[in-house]
């Protein structure tokens, strides 16, 4: 057993899901890592430095203990599988947000830069990486919930497009947020990319087998809170009109607190609450998640699943990914495992000395769940 510093987040278990573990280090040596758990086996060829891997084709609701081994050492990781929401799976779809590409520098007084020597610009490393990893995971659409360019510009507008076309195959719905609109040089184009995926400017909507994911506009132009004011009522009229289960993409969280109780602040707690009511009304499971804080986190506002999702470039640098059963929902956040972005995530966790590293991931039990619906499943 090696000894890890404040400046390397330690082997864990990043992620669980029904039948796969996904595990994370901040520092191991060069050479094999090899993950065993039951008769399940992973194994990666390791650079050194940070780096993470998958053990699939493990039961689920299982406790498992996984052993890690490398080169000089080893640990054990006890874990459990998330329990499958009842029926077939129905569909796969993934989120990611907070890209802000065309950023530079990092941490409170932006002096975190990326000394690598790519030729990438790392937001754009981190956030091809996950669009990369989602798909292999088995997404069908991806919805990119905002502040995919750092600012209004030509350049990072044009920097959202080369992703939307590096993936043109993928179906994706992508929403402002502040730093989409913050009226730096420039105005928020109708559409990115050759492909001319349009920016939702109220409320779009995507149909999977089993849900409906409904996109809606928050932001507001230079300002860094959002909004609910122009798409509330449009994101109810969709969900009632909806013949299945809903899931609602929001750039700015839904805030609880009469007062915002962190920084950055989303949309206002009564708003928030009113909202969350009237779609708890509707007769349709519903799901709503958020991006903007950079942090995960979840929680229930009565039957509706309420998540947020870190940021793809600073760490822990995640993405979401979604199974839709007939009789529920399953969210998996996954840290992005590609040497050339978790390389640069894991060093931004000592943003704010340090504290970032403990704020931004939220707990595993927030990252990753299960939700079985309460109310009329799936008809679709
Ligand atoms: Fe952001
Ligand atoms: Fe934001």
């Amino acid at each position: 057993m090696i000894l890890f510093g404040p400046r390397a987040s330690p082997p864990q278990i990043w992620a669980v899901e029904d039948t796969a573990v996904q595990l994370t280090w901040g520092d191991l040596p060069p050479g094999p890592v090899v993950a065993t758990a039951g008769s399940s086996r992973a194994a990666v060829d390791h650079l050194g430095g940070p780096g993470g891997l998958v053990v699939d084709h493990l039961g689920p609701d299982r406790a498992v203990d996984v052993e890690l081994w490398w080169s000089g050492g080893s640990v054990t990781l006890p874990a459990r599988t998330l329990p499958q929401p009842p029926g077939r799976l129905l569909a796969r779809f993934a989120t990611i947000s907070d890209l802000h590409l065309g950023a530079l520098r990092w941490g409170a007084l932006k002096t975190m830069t990326d000394s690598s020597g790519h030729e990438v610009p790392h937001p754009y490393r981190c956030a091809s990486a996950a669009v990369a990893e989602a798909v292999e995971w088995g997404a069908e659409l991806l919805v990119i919930k905002g502040d995919a360019a750092q600012h209004e510009t030509d350049r990072d507008f044009a920097a959202v497009g080369q992703l939307a076309d590096e993936f043109d195959s993928l179906p994706m719905l992508l929403i402002p947020g502040n730093h989409d609109v913050d009226g730096r040089a420039g105005s928020i184009p109708l559409t990115v990319g050759r492909r001319r995926l349009p920016f939702t400017r109220r409320v779009d909507r995507f149909d999977l087998p089993g849900v409906r994911v409904i996109a809606a506009d928050t932001a507001v132009p230079g300002r860094g809170s959002g909004s609910l004011a122009r798409v509330c009522q449009p994101i109810l009229d969709e969900a009632s009109g909806s013949d299945r289960p809903l899931f609602i993409a929001l750039h700015h969280q839904l805030q609880q607190g009469r007062l915002p109780r962190h920084w950055p602040v989303g949309i206002s707690a009564p708003d928030s609450t009113r909202f969350l009511d009237r779609l708890d009304g509707i007769d349709r499971p519903a799901t709503v998640s958020s991006g903007h804080t950079h942090r995960n986190r979840a929680r229930f506002h009565r039957s509706v699943m309420v998540t947020e999702v870190g940021s793809t470039k600073d760490w822990p640098g995640v993405w979401a990914g979604y199974a839709v059963y007939e009789g529920g929902i399953r969210q998996v956040v996954r840290r992005i495992m590609r040497t050339d972005a978790i390389t640069w995530t894991e060093y931004s966790r000592m943003a704010l000395n340090g504290l970032w590293g403990r704020w931004s991931p939220g707990p595993l039990d927030q990252r990753c769940l299960a939700h079985a619906w309460a109310r009329s499943p799936t008809t679709v």
